[in-house]
């Protein structure tokens, strides 16, 4: 579809949703859809609730969040459930600030504005659909229009609890325009949306001599004063600060604790009371999730405060910490990847595993269990089990460390020293090794990381590069063995073959010349050592071996490399063992011959059809495992 086909038809979906109506028709709307009166908590509950959640050993996995959050299930579970969920029940937390907690490019803004996005969707759907007095400016919700003394009625009723009162401006309004009727009062649904300054808002800490209250609680609208004769004429004030905006839905301050005093004292109202004051006016009712988020050190400065105090109480800290899954981790950069300029860039296979592994190494702290280092624990958190522990043992080791996570290396860090390492390369392919070697150059120049710090950190690249070593020469020795099942038999029936003359005392006849020979004893014993066969017990392995073979025969079945399991092992060992000497001399030759030549091609060009390489990357890996070969 052409894309002005696509704007078109998305204006006449969005033309379709619009409704517009009486107060008495929202009425009849409220009373078949009690969810359209839900508290802004209980709408954003709902929309992540909405989202699925999948159940996975004794964890809540939130869908809401996984499509862009990677490895933090507990600190997710933990929001929704210690947040979220009892917010949307109208309990105590839901008067308080939510902060998000963490590291520096831990995600805690990813989060926010999965929030914020998935508001404005939602507000698109049937479940989650908005509506307002009509031409207000903070969208006020309808039912304030109820008086007072009504709501207990309106409550048996409709079991639908109305909170906050009617705004200065819709106060004035319904006098004014609607003679006092309410049930003429006109209503229109509303959809979020933070480009608009629809139900979302935001608030970013500036130069604190310039940033005005204004910002956040409207101002006085000097144009119209003369028309409307006084600064306490609500017709006379612009409700357009972020606080008025977000209004139904969330209000996110970013780097709160950075924020002025004067500009937080109002969130003390707002969230213990459900309102704040602005310009000459009573208190202005307001019902929306205020989410801000901040640093440990920041948050520490802050609670330290005395004169804090009052605010810390109305404040519930949830920690964001860095993912601790290499797996995770990895998917991550990849994301990371997607969204940047280096997207068309390749990206050799294990290239992201193993910065994933440096990253997470520097936030892993040391267990006091003995046998348990900390590439272990890294295996064991990543789902792996390792020699001693399982998967049983990851709730408690999380135990001995509850902050963990807090600090290290964070994912932006990981993703500069990739570009830059790019940007370097001039070829638009990178590889693992290009990876470690950006991150260690990184970290001479990183000025914030302790000389302790550096030296921990150089031994986790050097634990990264270890692991490579051993995935890189087991990939390469893979695509070596592409006729792996042809070689097996081929190597088998030669050995049979001998195997056969010998036991008989026969001669074999070369199937070249003709010429005869006796049976090669190199060839036997080399496979037959394989498997630890000594000379005075090779007569009765290779007997048995021709029992079997006619054993199979009378029973009409064919006797394969399979068939016989100490054979098929000695055989495969043999093929390595030989592997290995190909694959080292073929990789680290300076000048291949022919066959050679063909063999490295085949391999490269397996690499790229089957590991995801392309050719430069596959070349620089051959020549890196020769090299490790021939160490
Ligand atoms: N656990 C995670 N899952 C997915 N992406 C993450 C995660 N942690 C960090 N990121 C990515 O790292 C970058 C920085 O995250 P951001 O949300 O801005 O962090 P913060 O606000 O905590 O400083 C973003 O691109 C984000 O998507
Ligand atoms: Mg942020």
């Amino acid at each position: 579809m052409d894309i002005l086909d696509k704007v078109r038809s998305f204006r006449e979906e969005e033309n379709k949703l619009k409704w517009e109506g009486t107060f008495a028709e929202y009425l009849d709307v409220v009373k078949k859809r009690k969810e359209v009166a839900q508290t802004a908590h209980s709408r954003v509950y709902n929309m992540i609730k909405s989202s699925g959640l999948i159940e996975r050993d004794g964890k809540r996995l939130y869908q809401f969040f996984g499509e862009e959050i990677f490895g933090l299930e507990d600190a997710i579970e933990r929001l929704v459930e210690e947040y979220f969920h009892p917010a949307a029940k109208r309990l105590d937390v839901r008067k308080r600030i939510l902060l998000l907690m963490g590291p520096v490019s831990g995600g805690k803004s990813t989060i926010v504005t999965l929030l914020k996005r998935g508001l404005e969707s939602y507000s698109r759907t049937d479940e989650g659909a908005v509506y307002a007095i009509k031409g207000c400016p903070m969208h006020e919700d309808p039912l304030h229009l109820i008086p007072q003394h009504l709501r207990h009625d309106f409550y048996e009723t409709y079991g639908i609890r109305i909170e906050g009162s009617l705004s200065p401006l819709n106060t004035m309004r319904l006098e004014k325009e609607y003679g006092g009727e309410i049930e003429n009062v006109l209503v229109e649904r509303i959809f979020f949306s933070e480009d608009k300054r629809v139900g979302i808002g935001t608030f970013t800490p500036s130069d604190p001599k310039s940033q005005d209250i204004a910002d956040l609680t409207g101002s006085i609208d000097f144009s119209t004063i003369a028309e409307f004769g006084s600064e306490s004429d609500p017709r006379a004030y612009r409700f357009d600060g972020e606080l008025n905006k977000a209004n139904r839905g969330m209000m996110e301050f970013q780097e709160m604790l950075k924020l002025d005093e004067k500009f937080l004292w109002h969130l003390l109202s707002l969230t213990q009371e459900g309102n704040f004051k602005a310009g000459r006016f009573a208190l202005i009712s307001a019902d929306e999730l205020i989410v801000a988020h901040t640093n440990e050190t920041e948050y520490r400065t802050f609670i330290s405060n005395k004169k804090n105090e009052a605010l810390h109480s109305r404040i519930i800290v949830m920690p964001i910490p860095y993912n601790l899954k290499v797996s995770q981790e990895e998917r991550i950069y990849e994301k990371m990847i997607k969204e940047s300029d280096m997207a068309h860039v390749h990206i050799a296979p294990h290239a992201l595993r193993v910065a994933a592994i440096f990253s997470v190494l520097t936030r892993l702290e040391d267990s006091k269990k003995q046998g348990l280092d900390v590439v272990k624990k890294m295996r064991l958190y990543d789902g792996e089990n390792v020699e001693g522990f399982n998967q049983v043992d990851v709730e408690e080791l999380k135990k001995e460390f509850p902050n963990e996570g807090m600090h290290g290396i964070d994912p932006r860090y990981v993703i500069n020293r990739i570009s830059s390492a790019i940007i370097r390369k001039e070829v638009p392919s990178i590889n693992a090794l290009d990876v470690l070697r950006a991150l260690k150059d990184g970290l001479d120049q990183h000025a914030s990381i302790s000389q302790e710090d550096r030296e921990k950190y150089m031994n986790y690249i050097a634990i990264a590069r270890r692991e490579f070593d051993e995935i890189a020469k087991k990939e390469v020795q893979k695509a070596f063995v592409y006729s792996y099942e042809e070689s097996a038999i081929t190597l088998m029936n030669n050995y049979l073959d001998n195997v056969e003359a010998y036991c008989n005392k026969n001669r074999l006849r070369d199937p070249l010349t003709g010429e005869e020979m006796n049976p090669d004893e190199k060839l036997m014993r080399s496979i037959e050592e394989q498997i630890g066969i000594s000379e005075n017990a090779k007569k009765a392995f290779r007997e048995e071996i021709l029992i079997r073979i006619s054993a199979y025969a009378r029973k009409g079945k064919r006797f394969d490399y399979r068939s016989h399991d100490r054979l098929r092992e000695a055989i495969q060992k043999k093929l390595f063992a030989d592997l290995k000497d190909v694959v080292k001399i073929t990789t680290s030759s300076q000048t291949p011959d022919e066959s050679q030549l063909k063999k490295i091609n085949e391999v490269v060009a397996r690499l790229i059809d089957e590991y995801g390489y392309n050719s430069t990357s596959a070349n620089e890996l051959l020549r890196y495992v020769g090299s490790l070969l021939n160490r």
